[in-house]
């Protein structure tokens, strides 16, 4: 999979520590831990020539990482669908417009990958109240939640919409 795009460049290998601090700082350290664990898959995958359905992206400022974007498609289907993937941009650069921006960049690349369906798992919890506000502002619809999902007992709340002319909430 590719992903030519003016604002986003597509995440390397070397890449992932400073992604997954960035994580940290956004979020929380356990998902910042959880970012380096995926992402290393993701890379150890395609050393091995294995589509693992997922890719990330960056978004640099003068050299630095300040935004990232990621897509994860379940490789066994549905077809259309796509989950948006450790998406944050850091907190020196929140409220910015960059989110929006990196939200709209990617939700191009997945139009153009012939995704239809964009979710999104957060959590009911303070770490990401931003985000879901951020979701509902961004024509997202909340889908479902799954009570007592983080360690905490935070409910995981899931988020869709379907991409195209109309982008409305699913
Ligand atoms: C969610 C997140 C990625 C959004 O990124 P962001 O860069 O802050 O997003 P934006 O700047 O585009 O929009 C954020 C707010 O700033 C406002 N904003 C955008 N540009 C602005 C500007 N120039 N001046 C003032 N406000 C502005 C937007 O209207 C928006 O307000 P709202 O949330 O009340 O609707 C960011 O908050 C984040 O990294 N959160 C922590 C990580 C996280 O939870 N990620 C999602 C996990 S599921």
């Amino acid at each position: 999979m590719t992903g030519k795009n003016d604002l986003l460049e597509p995440m390397s290998e070397g890449d992932i520590d400073v992604a997954a601090a960035l994580v940290a700082r956004a979020m929380n350290p356990d998902e910042g831990r959880w970012a380096a664990r995926t992402m290393g898959f993701h890379f150890g995958c395609q050393a091995h020539g294995l589509d693992d359905g997922r890719s990330y992206f960056v978004k640099r400022q003068g050299g630095t990482l300040v935004g990232l974007v990621g897509l994860h498609h379940a490789v066994w289907g549905p077809e259309e669908n796509v989950w948006l993937a450790w998406f944050a941009v850091d907190p020196d650069w929140q409220g910015k417009g960059l989110g929006r921006e990196l939200l709209t960049a990617v939700e191009r690349i997945a139009m153009e990958r012939g995704f239809r369906k964009l979710l999104v798992e957060t959590y009911e919890h303070a770490d990401f109240d931003k985000a879901r506000r951020f979701y509902e502002r961004s024509g997202f619809r909340r889908a479902g939640e799954i009570a007592n999902y983080l360690p905490d007992g935070a409910p995981m709340v899931v988020y869709a919409k379907r991409l195209g002319q109309q982008s409305q909430g699913l």
